[in-house]
């Protein structure tokens, strides 16, 4: 058997992993201390055979995700896979000034050297995957995005920017029907301030569903909102694989119109209402 050990961010996706029968659940113990250390800790367990899970939304997770994989090594289990649901850190993916680090490639190498394989859910660049030195898999989990959507009238599947539009497109393909585009997106990097130019797909009266991989902000998913509005869209619905939902974002939705916002379990937030479980597991089982 195999035992499955999940990180404290987490912990439902990990249940949800079980689940499948891909593994067993342990149950770690998890200790902060006042001067900011960590201590994470496995119970004894039999098999050879570990599956650590662990987000690495924050600094500190990091830090939980390495202490697992030295902890399940320590308590006997000779394979290890790391399930990564959220890898944080895969915006930096490049020194964009001089003197920057890849910090992405840090946190690649330092995981690779606990771990015999990588399962990894959608990467904000699929290219970080070449940054492990041990076998990485990526999963898409955008057609899941799709299960809690209700009926839609003439649905249009919408890209925030070009990079975003195989996302959109995987999800119209599961939800069954509808049309897919994408928007033309500016940052300004100094404000972080986003303008979308919009294509000219007619949305009027029309139910739109806009798709990214991650909303942190909410900067880029509230300035596509406005805009369908603006346009006239009937229902605007936000789904995304990683909720970050940073600071004021979940607001800056519901200001500009949301229908709903629907993201998974990589993030455990409200609204994560749909699992990438069962597709880890079948990344799993191979
Ligand atoms: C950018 O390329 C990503 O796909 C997301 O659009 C971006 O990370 C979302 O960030 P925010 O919510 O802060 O605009």
């Amino acid at each position: 058997m195999v035992t499955i050990v999940p990180a404290p961010s987490s912990q439902s996706v990990a249940a949800a992993l079980a689940a499948t029968g891909v593994g067993t659940l342990a149950t770690p113990t998890y200790e902060w201390f006042t001067d900011d250390e960590i201590l994470l800790s496995v119970p004894d367990f039999d098999d050879e055979r570990a599956i650590v899970v662990g987000s690495t939304a924050t600094s500190d997770a990091h830090v939980e995700l390495l202490q697992l994989q030295d902890a399940v090594r320590e308590a006997g289990a000779r394979d290890v896979t790391t399930v990564i649901p959220y890898l944080g850190y895969a915006r930096q993916d490049q020194a964009f000034k001089p003197g920057q680090p890849v910090s992405v490639r840090a946190m690649a190498k330092a995981i690779s050297t606990g771990t015999d394989r990588v399962v990894v859910v959608n990467p904000h660049e699929p290219g970080v995957t070449d940054f492990f030195t041990v076998p990485t898999e990526v999963v898409d989990a955008a057609a899941a995005l799709a299960d809690p959507l209700d009926d839609l009238s003439e649905p249009l599947f919408v890209a925030p920017d070009k990079g975003a539009t195989e996302l959109a497109t995987t999800t119209r393909d599961a939800y069954g029907r509808g049309d897919v585009d994408y928007f033309e997106k500016e940052r300004d990097y100094d404000t972080g301030a986003v303008e979308h130019t919009p294509s000219d797909a007619p949305v009027t009266g029309r139910d739109v569903v806009v798709v990214d991989d991650i909303i942190a902000t909410g900067g880029t998913m509230s300035s596509a909102i406005e805009v369908l509005a603006d346009r006239g869209a009937a229902r605007v619905y936000a789904l995304c694989v990683h909720p970050v939902l940073a600071g004021a974002a979940r607001t800056k939705l519901a200001a500009a119109g949301v229908e709903r916002v629907v993201g998974t379990d990589t993030i455990e937030q409200p609204i994560s209402d749909v699992s990438v479980a069962p597709a880890v597991a079948d990344a799993i089982d191979g």
